[in-house]
């Protein structure tokens, strides 16, 4: 846990960090978020965060700036005072606070917080493991591709998943895979690279942007495009992508065995290079 918290201007202890009861994010999840990996105390991928940030705070007219300068600030002065080697740093911003009531007014005072957490990523090295995940419908709100707090069909299919003792819910909407609750879902198929498009159906992953990257420059072949449920199943490889769980493998989706149980050679290469490409 953070030992300190930042909350307005003010970096306080973090049990002090409070917020008023009609915030609209309590109220309404009327907020906005990011999560940054840091890893050796760099923080990583962070001009994608901060865009991803001012994509979300324009789509819901949030009276906001993003600046570039002040973010970083804050978030170098929190993995100093917390002294973290590795870990996240999560953001959060809200509308800000007003008397109950749906519709908005302009002009509000957004609330924002940032504290870290440590943690211990799965690294392709001898630890590298693989996890079994489940497959859940997607019922989420239209807008999954903006970063908000309004978390409660994730946190659904999230908790589906740890009942069943699995990593991950993959979502399902009709027949085919957008994303999973927290990450995104890649498939391998005939040497092929398969992900769903960033389109207004699923966030578009920082990892997961990272990742393209290499995956051209490995001069492998990637193809952003819906796929079944089906497909899944029948994948030679399963990954998924998040800042939290870099390239994680999946090794069983449902009842299903991917790869016969075992790490696919191409996430694993995968896992390998987008770990070089971020440090
Ligand atoms: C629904 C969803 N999709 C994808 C991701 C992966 O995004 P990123 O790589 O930016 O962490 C996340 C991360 O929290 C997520 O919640």
């Amino acid at each position: 846990m953070s030992k300190y918290a930042y909350l307005n201007n003010k970096y306080v202890n973090f049990k002090d960090a409070k917020i008023h009861i009609e915030d609209r994010g309590f109220q309404f999840s009327d907020s906005v978020y990011e999560v940054i990996k840091v890893l050796n105390s760099k923080l990583l991928d962070l001009d994608f965060h901060i865009s991803r940030l001012k994509y979300s705070t324009k789509e819901l007219n949030f009276n906001y700036k993003v600046n570039h300068t002040s973010l970083t600030k804050i978030f170098v002065n929190l993995v100093n005072k917390n002294k973290l080697k590795n870990g996240i740093i999560y953001l959060q911003i809200t509308r800000g606070v007003q008397p109950r009531e749906h519709a908005y007014k302009k002009g509000l005072k957004p609330n924002i917080i940032a504290y870290t957490t440590k943690k211990k990523f799965n690294l392709p090295d001898k630890n590298y493991r693989g996890y079994k995940a489940i497959t859940y419908p997607d019922i989420r709100w239209g807008r999954p591709d903006i970063k908000t707090t309004s978390l409660l069909a994730n946190i659904l299919a999230a908790t589906e998943a740890s009942k069943k003792e699995s990593y991950e819910s993959i979502l399902v909407k009709g027949n085919k895979i957008t994303e999973a609750a927290h990450s995104n879902v890649w498939i391998v198929r005939g040497k092929k690279i398969i992900t769903h498009p960033a389109n207004n159906e699923i966030l578009k992953g920082v990892t997961r942007t990272v990742l393209k990257n290499v995956i051209k420059s490995l001069k492998l072949q990637l193809i952003e495009k819906e796929f079944s449920i089906k497909e899944l199943f029948k994948s030679e490889e399963v990954f998924i992508t998040s800042s939290g769980s870099l390239v994680t493998p999946i090794i069983q989706v449902d009842k299903i065995k991917i790869n016969n149980g075992k790490i696919g050679a191409i996430t694993k290469s995968l896992a390998l290079n987008l770990y070089k490409a971020i440090i």
